[in-house]
């Protein structure tokens, strides 16, 4: 699979629309989720044949937290299959696994597997996989400020790059493409500062049906873009 022309060196993925999929064939949510969830795994696949570095899948949010505890559970029921499961497929695929949010808030046992999927992935060289839990870009500027505030870095030396390596992205490039599925046109709190000049595409398809082919036409969406980022583009042919 070659796509020709600019590649986002990071995409960031808004994976809505599990829970209608479901009632649209009057399954119960978890099937959606379910399906997602292997689509979630072809995304993944796809991403690296491409050639993209970086990967956010948005899989759980802070505001999630407030569904029914009968859907929470078994989304981590779903979550600690996938880290048991997935891991030697991580290796075998040399990509570094990472999480943004806060995680200490998911069941130990899960956060078990991610401390260890983070520590064997670290040195791999391939793409890497950022899975955003219990993550709210609002909760993350403030945890931000917080380290800030107990580090002996002082006002004037704080600038957006270092402020960016207080966040849970540090080291990682901004998104330049972020994804919704599901039709819905918002950010329901994703990547808010590091998405300041992402481009943005939403798509009716709701995440369980979302394809490798729709991933290649959101990618040539984006190569189409003029990215100006507030500047003047000159162009070579201008009079
Ligand atoms: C996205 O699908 C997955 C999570 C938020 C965990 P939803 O569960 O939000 O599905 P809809 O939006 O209700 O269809
Ligand atoms: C956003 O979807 C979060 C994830 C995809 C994990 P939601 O379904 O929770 O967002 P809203 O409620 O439609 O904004
Ligand atoms: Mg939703």
């Amino acid at each position: 699979m070659l796509l020709s022309g600019r590649i986002p060196k990071h995409i960031g993925i808004i994976m809505d629309g599990n829970g209608r999929w479901a009632e649209l064939r009057g399954l119960p949510r978890i099937e959606g989720h379910r399906r997602g969830a292997e689509r979630a795994k072809e995304v993944i696949e796809a991403a690296a044949e491409i050639g993209i570095k970086a990967l956010t899948l948005y899989a759980f949010s802070i505001e999630n937290w407030q569904r029914p505890s009968s859907e929470v559970m078994t989304l981590m029921k779903l979550l600690e299959f996938y880290l048991k499961k997935e891991l030697s497929e991580l290796m075998a695929k040399d990509m570094v696994f990472k999480t943004i949010g806060e995680i200490w808030r998911l069941p130990e046992d899960i956060q078990n597997l991610i401390r260890d999927a983070e520590e064997k992935t670290a040195l791999n060289k391939g793409v890497t996989l950022i899975i955003a839990l219990s993550y709210g870009g609002r909760n993350e500027i403030l945890r931000a400020v917080k380290k800030i505030l107990s580090s002996d870095v002082r006002p004037e030396e704080l600038t957006e790059e270092s402020f960016d390596s207080f966040l849970d992205t540090a080291g990682l490039p901004a998104p330049d493409l972020i994804i919704r599925t599901s039709g819905e046109m918002r950010i329901s709190n994703f990547l808010l500062w590091q998405g300041a000049y992402s481009e943005l595409y939403f798509t009716d398809t709701l995440w369980p049906d979302f394809t490798k082919d729709e991933l290649l036409i959101a990618i040539r969406d984006y190569q189409m873009r003029e990215r100006r980022f507030g500047a003047i583009v000159t162009r070579s042919d201008a009079p």
